[in-house]
């Protein structure tokens, strides 16, 4: 079977996008699909026990880090646009890399392969980006060691007692192991569950507050024995007197809410507009961006029009509305978390002062995203406050934000934020292009579409 390379066609490294005021954004579209369940379709579908077409596939950069790290280990992916076609090969199937995975910029990537690769009877190194390569890695070594596997990582004389990438797995036999994760993250839940699924004996996962759930919706739907108990957040993977494989079926993947937030909080902002998103993932662990965006009295209509793989999938509406400024906290914080760069544009253009409190694991996603949102509003005249865990940001309401040169250290929510920010600004803002690509390499084009002002080149 041939197998494209799903490398996309990298932009010119001096592409850059210019954001100036705009007039009311109107219409309706797509979003690309879910980055998350995007990960998941590709890595589930090649542990199926055949063929799977995925439908919907997001196009990002992550996306494609997952996809050749798959083929790297042996697996036949075909991608065409949004459509991919998987050779299923089962657990046993995948064979060892002839070189290091390059995850790139995606930590979903190198965190789930972790755990997947920790029960192959081979070693694996993984690396990643210079944002990559910063990013804590002991959260999910540590209970995969406890599982039984060997993992080792670069140790930082300047963060002790964690571990970076490079990671090396030396894959072999794992046993069953009950977990309390000290950290809530989805990326580490699904490491752990995919070990569970080749481990001897029964996997017990409990997670301080409840992650996304898109492993435990699509693995059942692909038959493996996982059960969820939502009231103490547990998973049990028990894979006694289970075949060991997947049943192939087709994969479609919903619009990503993450994307189709600050297309939202575009529309929110900018007068006169009214916009409508279709066919965008609605799975309840994701939605806290539009519970917050209603607090601050956005005005949003949400209807779910179908499901997908068990994932509620509806259309969103935003028309402009005059904001104000809300608190986000708690499980509130984990339900909105890749949103708050979004949320923070929200709350910058808004009446009054938001809080955004409890978001610590912000300090190591792409890059520092509380340090780079209190740069990058301050730079834009927002008075912000920093704080440990999260950003106080006094909003502009009806002043300005200042244009200049958004600065995201490669990290694409940051760079998507500055744009959407730029879009009530006088003054010209300067976006790098190729950061957005990550995970919405269609963002400029189909702001564009909805009337935007926002300029490539
Ligand atoms: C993701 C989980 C989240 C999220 C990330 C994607 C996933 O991170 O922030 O962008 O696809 O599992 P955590 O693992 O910290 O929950």
């Amino acid at each position: 079977m041939s197998t494209t390379d799903p490398d996309p066609s990298p932009a010119a490294p001096s592409s850059v996008l210019r954001a100036r005021r705009s007039g009311a954004l109107r219409g309706s579209c797509h979003v690309p699909g879910d980055k998350s369940i995007s990960h998941r379709a590709l890595l589930f579908g090649a542990l199926c026990d055949g063929p799977v077409e995925v439908r919907g596939l997001g196009e990002g950069g992550d996306n494609m880090s997952t996809a050749r790290a798959l083929q790297a280990l042996g697996v036949d992916i075909h991608i065409a646009g949004a459509q991919a076609r998987v050779q299923g090969v089962g657990f046993a199937g995948l064979r060892a890399a002839a070189a290091a995975l390059d995850c790139g910029n995606s930590g979903t990537t190198m965190r789930i392969m972790t755990g997947l690769l920790a029960g192959r009877p081979f070693e694996t190194t993984l690396v990643g980006d210079a944002s990559l390569t910063r990013r804590p890695m002991r959260r999910v070594a540590e209970p995969l060691r406890r599982m039984g596997a060997r993992i080792e990582g670069r140790v930082d004389p300047a963060r002790p007692g964690d571990v970076f990438p490079p990671l090396r797995v030396q894959g072999g036999a794992l046993r069953g192991a009950h977990c309390d994760l000290p950290v809530a993250s989805a990326q580490v839940k699904s490491a752990l569950v995919l070990a569970g699924l080749q481990a001897e004996g029964r996997t017990e996962i409990r997670e301080p507050s409840l992650t996304r759930d898109h492993t435990e919706r699509m693995l059942r739907f692909l038959g493996a024995p996982i059960a969820v108990d939502p009231t103490s957040r547990t998973v049990t993977v028990d894979p006694v007197g289970w075949g060991g494989r997947l049943h192939a079926a087709p994969l479609t993947v919903p619009g990503d809410l993450s994307s189709a937030t600050f297309l939202l909080v575009a529309a929110l902002t900018i007068p006169g507009s009214d916009i409508t998103l279709e066919n965008v993932g609605l799975n309840p662990t994701r939605t806290g961006a539009l519970d917050v965006l209603a607090a601050m009295g956005a005005s949003l209509t949400v209807e779910q029009t179908g499901d997908a793989m068990g994932e509620p999938v509806g259309r969103v509406r935003a028309r402009a509305s005059r904001l104000t400024g809300a608190r986000v906290d708690g499980l509130l914080a984990v339900r909105s978390i890749d949103e708050v760069p979004a949320l923070a544009v929200a709350a910058a253009l808004a009446e009054g002062r938001t809080e955004l409190a409890d978001l610590a694991e912000l300090r190591v996603k792409e890059s520092d995203r509380i340090a780079a949102l209190a740069r990058e509003l301050g730079r834009a005249g927002v008075t912000v406050l920093e704080r440990p865990d999260g950003l106080v940001i006094d909003g502009l309401g009806g002043r300005s934000p200042r244009g200049g040169r958004v600065v995201p250290e490669h990290d694409h929510r940051i760079a998507m934020a500055g744009a959407i920010l730029g879009l009530s600004g006088d003054d010209e803002t300067l976006i790098p292009a190729d950061d957005v690509a990550t995970s919405f390499p269609t963002f400029a084009d189909t702001l564009r579409a909805l009337g935007a002002a926002l300029e490539s080149g």
